[in-house]
């Protein structure tokens, strides 16, 4: 396909659309196996109707070489087993940067390398870094729910399997009193 022509696209900060819009998808619990470190509470929250735990709108940009396609996910708040509510987290096959914009709500960046795992507070005005290498997990700490921007190297690609093999290195879970944010070892 050749190039796009230039254009704009609006963007919701408050309601997560981008205008035009692009693909769409709604993962929900069912999606996240083997993610939780609570096998069981997941289980529950499966059989107690698998709950939509984020969406994922993109703009038209396609996920091509030298193009770069936009996306805006939305996290709704809950947590499972204790373990606030996330995505699945992935690598780029084709290590390349990327880059999250903070909208609404508070959330997390979750790195790791393999080797070190990083955290980053994110909210609205933030911008979150990742390097080449690094996988990425965003994680909604608050209580309602939490959306970000992402803008990427269309030829990245995406391995979901990377993190189910090597984990995130950290988890984030709500304290047992309050809700604030605890990123802990994982056990
Ligand atoms: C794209 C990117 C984000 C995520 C989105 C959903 O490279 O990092 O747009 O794809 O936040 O998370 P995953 O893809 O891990 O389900
Ligand atoms: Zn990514």
């Amino acid at each position: 396909t050749p190039p796009l022509q230039p254009f704009a696209i609006r963007f919701g900060a408050d309601n997560g659309t981008l205008e035009p819009q692009g693909p769409t998808l709604q993962r929900r619990m069912s999606d996240l196996e083997g993610l939780f470190a609570d096998r069981r509470a997941w289980e529950q929250a499966v059989a107690d109707g698998d709950p939509v735990v984020y969406t994922v709108v993109s703009s038209p940009v396609p996920e091509a070489a030298r193009e770069l396609p936009q996306s805006i996910t939305t996290i709704f708040p809950g947590d499972t087993g204790g373990e606030f509510w996330m995505t699945k987290g992935h690598q780029h096959p084709d290590p390349q940067g990327e880059i999250y914009l903070g909208l609404e709500g508070r959330g997390g960046l979750l790195l790791f390398d393999g080797d070190r795992a990083e955290w980053l507070d994110i909210s609205p005005g933030v911008i979150g870094y990742i390097p080449p290498g690094w996988a990425h997990r965003s994680v909604n700490v608050g209580d309602e729910p939490y959306r970000f921007l992402a803008v990427y190297p269309g030829s990245a690609g995406h391995d979901y399997g990377w993190v189910l093999t090597h984990g995130m290195g950290l988890r984030a879970r709500r304290a047992e009193t309050e809700a604030t944010v605890g990123a802990e070892t994982e056990a």
